[in-house]
C-alpha cells in the first residue's frame, strides 16, 4: 500500500540523519519491512580506513538478524541525492540471502516525492543465492 511505502521512507529518512559520513558526505538511510510488520532502520557507517565502511542497507539487515528476524518484505532507501538511490552489489548480495528477489520490494524516493519500487530481481538478476549450494 502506497501508506506503508511513505512509512517506510519516512522511517529511512529518520535513520539517514544517525549516518556517520565524514568522508563521502554522503549520508544514506534503509528501513527493513519484516513480514511480522516490525521495522528495522540502518544508516551507513564509515570508517577513516574505508574498506571497513557498513551501507545503511546492511545496517538494518544486520540488526534485523541479530534479533531473530530472516523473513523481510521490502526495504525503504534513501540518500542524498535527487534521483532514487538503489542499494550497491554487496547489500543487493546481502539480501539475496533472506529473501525471495521476485516479490521482495526495494523502495525508493526521487527529489519531487514520487515513489519508485523495484523488485529485488530485477536490480540483482541471476544471482547466486543459497540455494545454489543445495545439491
Ligand atoms: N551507501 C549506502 O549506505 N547505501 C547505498 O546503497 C550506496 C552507498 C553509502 C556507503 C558510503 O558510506 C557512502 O554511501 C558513499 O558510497
Amino acid at each position: 500500500m502506497e501508506t506503508d511505502k511513505r512509512q517506510l521512507l519516512e522511517a529511512a529518512k529518520e535513520a539517514k540523519k544517525y549516518s556517520y559520513a565524514p568522508y563521502s558526505n554522503f549520508h544514506v538511510g534503509a528501513a527493513l519491512y519484516c513480514k511480522d510488520g516490525s521495522i528495522y532502520t540502518g544508516c551507513n557507517i564509515e570508517n577513516a580506513a574505508f574498506t571497513p565502511t557498513n551501507c545503511a542497507e546492511r545496517t538494518a539487515v544486520f540488526k534485523a538478524v541479530s534479533e531473530g528476524k530472516k523473513d523481510f518484505l521490502a526495504i525503504a532507501v534513501v540518500g542524498d541525492r535527487e534521483e532514487p538511490l538503489t542499494p550497491c552489489g554487496v547489500c543487493r548480495q546481502v539480501l539475496t540471502e533472506f529473501v525471495d528477489g521476485s516479490t521482495f520490494e526495494v523502495i525508493m524516493e526521487d527529489g519531487a516525492g514520487s515513489i519508485k519500487v523495484m523488485k529485488l530481481e530485477e536490480l540483482f538478476p541471476a544471482s547466486f543465492s543459497p540455494k545454489d549450494l543445495q545439491s
